[in-house]
């Protein structure tokens, strides 16, 4: 535990912000998460996984903790399952690659999510028709100010769509130290969404496996979203929104092409990307903050942008997107 003043978090979020901390240590057991938790007593606290999901709009006034808890356990197993405990700090894909690696089903549509184990139950992590929920167990949580630890099962963290407990009502109060996956000794392929089977065919794929799901999938993410090591960026900038059926209508009569996905509850879920590229925003450029050129949702820094930049920008897409469509748009992204 080396414990740093007044550094550059630039190389630890994937937007690429200049952004100062005034204090940063990194924590690789909990007992330096102790002893950090005693010297950081009073001031700002973040907790930092891959820096893969947050703008820094102005330095950071406090400590910048960086989670390095690591390890991917099999804890127990059932006729159908194996239950797998792993290390807020273990990145995300690598994990993914272990599970398919070991035969562990249920992960392979979240192949490529950059960011780290412990930030996948904060925004209940999505894509390609499955989420973080749908496989997790339980976690463990340190309460900064309790000094305790205590276990959330799928219940207590409250998961909707790209939300949970930690985001909102307990937010800031506690760290994620491990996660409990629940993985399947059989795979329920779920190919459904999107441009899944059309890749699967285009790769060949005779026989589905696990493997071949997760190629598909990252496949497809490589031909649509920017490589952070390239551009900066922390994926979609912003929430898809849900809107009522009836409202939906409504806008279908105004713009034909307008996307949207029926939900359970009878809303319909808008594709975000279409209704900011109708504004005009795809490829948009201003200095070196932009809107990416091949996914509107994406909001970019070209280099040097800084995350004040990147905010205004946000603040002129939505402000758009509600005066052409009456339409609310939500930052996904954590604001610090
Ligand atoms: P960070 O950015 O480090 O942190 C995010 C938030 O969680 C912060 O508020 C932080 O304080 C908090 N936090 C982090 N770790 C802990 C912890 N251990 N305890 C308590 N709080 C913590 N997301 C999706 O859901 N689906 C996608 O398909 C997807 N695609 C993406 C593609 C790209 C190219 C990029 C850059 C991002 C994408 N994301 C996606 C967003 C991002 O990858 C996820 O949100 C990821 O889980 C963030 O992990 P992280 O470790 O980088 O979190
Ligand atoms: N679209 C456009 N223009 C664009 C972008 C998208 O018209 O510039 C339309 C297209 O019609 C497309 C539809 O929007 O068919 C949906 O686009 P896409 O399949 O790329 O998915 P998305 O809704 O933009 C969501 C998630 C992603 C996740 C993918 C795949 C949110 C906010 N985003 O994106 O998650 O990877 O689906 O499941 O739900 C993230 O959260 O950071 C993220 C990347």
């Amino acid at each position: 535990m080396q414990i740093q003043q007044n550094i550059s978090l630039r190389q630890y979020n994937t937007m690429g912000i200049d952004a100062q901390a005034r204090q940063f240590s990194t924590f690789g057991t909990v007992d330096e998460l102790q002893e950090l938790t005693a010297l950081s007593e009073s001031s700002p606290r973040l907790v930092l996984g891959g820096g893969s999901n947050m703008l820094l709009t102005r330095d950071f006034n406090g400590w910048v903790l960086k989670n390095e808890l690591t390890g991917i356990e099999l804890i127990d197993e059932t006729d159908e399952y194996y239950y797998v405990k792993v290390g807020a700090g273990e990145n995300w894909h690598g994990f993914v690659q272990t599970a398919i690696s070991r035969g562990w089903a249920g992960v392979e549509n979240l192949s490529l999510i950059p960011g780290n184990v412990g930030a996948s139950p904060m925004q209940n992590i999505g894509a390609y028709g499955v989420e973080v929920k749908d496989v997790f167990e339980e976690l463990e949580a340190w309460h900064w100010n309790e000094k305790t630890t205590r276990t959330f099962s799928n219940n207590d963290c409250g998961f909707g769509y790209r939300e949970s407990v930690f985001k909102r009502q307990l937010k800031d109060q506690y760290v994620i130290l491990n996660v409990v996956f629940r993985l399947r000794k059989q795979p329920k392929f779920n190919t459904s969404y999107g441009a899944i089977e059309q890749e699967l065919e285009k790769m060949g794929v005779k026989e589905l496996s696990i493997a071949a799901v997760s190629q598909a999938v990252i496949n497809i993410r490589r031909s649509k979203l920017p490589d952070p090591a390239v551009i900066g960026n922390a994926g979609s900038f912003f929430k898809n929104p849900s809107i009522p059926a009836a409202q939906f209508q409504q806008l279908k009569q105004n713009f034909e092409g307008i996307v949207g996905y029926n939900n359970p509850d009878g809303s319909v879920k808008l594709a975000a990307g279409w209704l900011i590229e109708q504004c005009g925003w795809k490829g948009f450029r201003r200095g070196d903050a932009g809107c990416h050129a091949k996914q509107a949702l994406v909001l970019v820094n070209y280099g040097n942008a800084t995350g004040a930049e990147i905010y205004e920008l946000s603040t002129e897409i939505v402000d758009s997107v509600q005066n052409k469509f009456g339409v609310e748009l939500e930052r996904e992204v954590n604001i610090i």
